[in-house]
């Protein structure tokens, strides 16, 4: 076959790969002063990413390339990290519990800000969503911006930081006594109207309490409870990456 005849073989696999070949990319980027671990987890039992976490020293980024387009799943930085001296990994806030950096399909142990994807593929007419939530609670300001072909569309932030307003009975301290995280009120009290649960458990039963206002007066693009008003969920055309940054 000659030069020309291979090229028109390839041109639909160059199509492919100019478009993507229907992959989106996750970059993360560390914008605090200290060391961030982000952790991913895929939801609804699909497999997960090539990272399950890693480490990003402050001005670092990372790139997981490769997410197939289709992918949900959520992302948060573990805070606070140290292995110890049998070698296990752990966390003061946000960690997945793997004794490990990478978290293997283990997920955040609350409280932990999270930023939550469900994508969909370029041209299916279908939107890819995006919120940060804290609903189980925040441990470190976090964003989520869509990039390549939704570089239009809105960021979604939770730029405050809840932990320098954070009342003692939700507060998770370090060992130096310094607030690492801070719980949701669901999380900490576990109680209906907290939680959006029995006789509250529709948006229009539940409403803001003087807790979730703490969250929301911090983060107002964020879930600060689990019925949020609608501003707390984000679109964009699907096909977008994204840029995750810690402390934006
Ligand atoms: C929130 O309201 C509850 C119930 O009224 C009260 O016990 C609690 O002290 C309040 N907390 C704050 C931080 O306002």
């Amino acid at each position: 076959m000659d030069a020309r005849g291979s090229f028109y073989l390839l041109l639909p696999f160059l199509v492919l790969l100019a478009r993507g070949a229907g992959a989106a990319t996750l970059t993360f980027n560390n914008k605090c002063t200290y060391t961030v671990w982000p952790g991913t987890l895929t939801g609804g039992g699909g497999g997960q990413l090539s990272s399950t976490g890693f480490e990003l020293a402050p001005g670092a980024s990372f790139t997981i390339n490769g997410v197939p387009d289709t992918w949900s799943g959520r992302v948060w930085g573990r805070t606070g990290c140290a292995t110890d001296a049998s070698g296990k990994f752990t966390c003061a806030a946000a960690d997945c519990g793997s004794g490990q950096v990478s978290c293997n399909g283990a997920g955040a142990i609350p409280p932990a800000s999270l930023a939550e994807f469900t994508l969909a593929a370029a041209g299916s007419g279908k939107q890819d969503f995006y919120d940060v939530s804290l609903v189980d609670g925040f441990n470190l300001p976090i964003s989520a911006t869509p990039q390549g072909s939704g570089s239009a569309c809105s960021a979604t932030s939770c730029p405050g930081n809840v932990n320098s307003v954070c009342p003692p009975e939700l507060a998770v301290k370090g060992s130096d006594g310094s607030v690492v995280a801070c719980k949701s009120a669901c999380l900490a009290f576990n109680q209906p109207q907290y939680c959006c649960t029995g006789s509250y458990g529709s948006p229009d039963t539940c409403p803001p309490t003087n807790y979730s206002k703490i969250f929301k007066a911090q983060c107002p693009q964020a879930y600060s409870y689990a019925y949020d008003d609608k501003t707390s969920t984000f679109t964009c055309a699907g096909g977008a990456d994204f840029l995750i940054t810690f402390c934006p």
